[in-house]
């Protein structure tokens, strides 16, 4: 065992990192492993219809629209803890339209917008602590959820 040897192995770590820090391709045997089953984690990125959808959610409790809906349906809204929930939610359905579709692309970026401007309408009944307002948008963005499904996700329901 040589001292070179032994000193090796690091040198190579922090070449790789060195190297990832400057945003360089490092050596290809310092890519990380493909993602998938096995492969290592799956790329987590802001974008993504997917990552979208389950950060608006339907189903869990904690998701944001669940979420909102549980809070405009109170008598009366806890106006300060729905505002960074609608802001949240409006960027999110902002981004739906710079992703692709699983089917019908055609009207893909008509729904999405469409999307869009209930999301912001809500945020701006919200923001006026509007309850009338804010019900309707509620409701509209309710069908937006369901028609979008129906014409683009490839089965019923929201
Ligand atoms: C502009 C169209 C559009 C609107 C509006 C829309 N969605 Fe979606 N949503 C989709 C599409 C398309 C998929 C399927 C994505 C895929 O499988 O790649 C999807 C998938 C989902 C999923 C499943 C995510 C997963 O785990 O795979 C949930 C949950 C969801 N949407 C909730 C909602 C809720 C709640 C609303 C309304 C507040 C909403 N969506 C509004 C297009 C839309």
């Amino acid at each position: 065992m040589t001292k070179a040897s032994r000193f090796a192995l690091p040198l190579l770590v922090v070449a790789a990192a060195f190297f990832a820090v400057l945003g360089c391709t490092p050596p290809p045997a310092t890519n990380p492993p493909p993602p998938g089953p096995g492969g290592g984690p799956l790329p987590q990125s802001s974008g993504g219809l997917k990552s979208i959808m389950k950060q608006i959610g339907a189903n869990k409790p904690d998701a944001l629209w669940p979420q909102i809906n549980s809070e405009l349906n109170r008598d009366s809204p806890p106006w300060d803890d729905l505002k960074p929930q609608t802001d949240n939610f409006a960027k999110l359905a902002a981004d739906v339209g710079a992703n692709d579709p699983p089917k019908g692309k055609d009207t893909w970026q008509q729904d999405a917008k469409a999307f869009a401007d209930l999301a912001a309408a809500l945020n701006a009944a919200v923001a006026e602590k509007d309850l009338v307002k804010a019900k309707d948008a509620q409701n509209k963005v309710h069908d937006a959820c369901d028609n979008c499904h129906r014409a683009h996700r490839g089965r019923p329901g929201g």
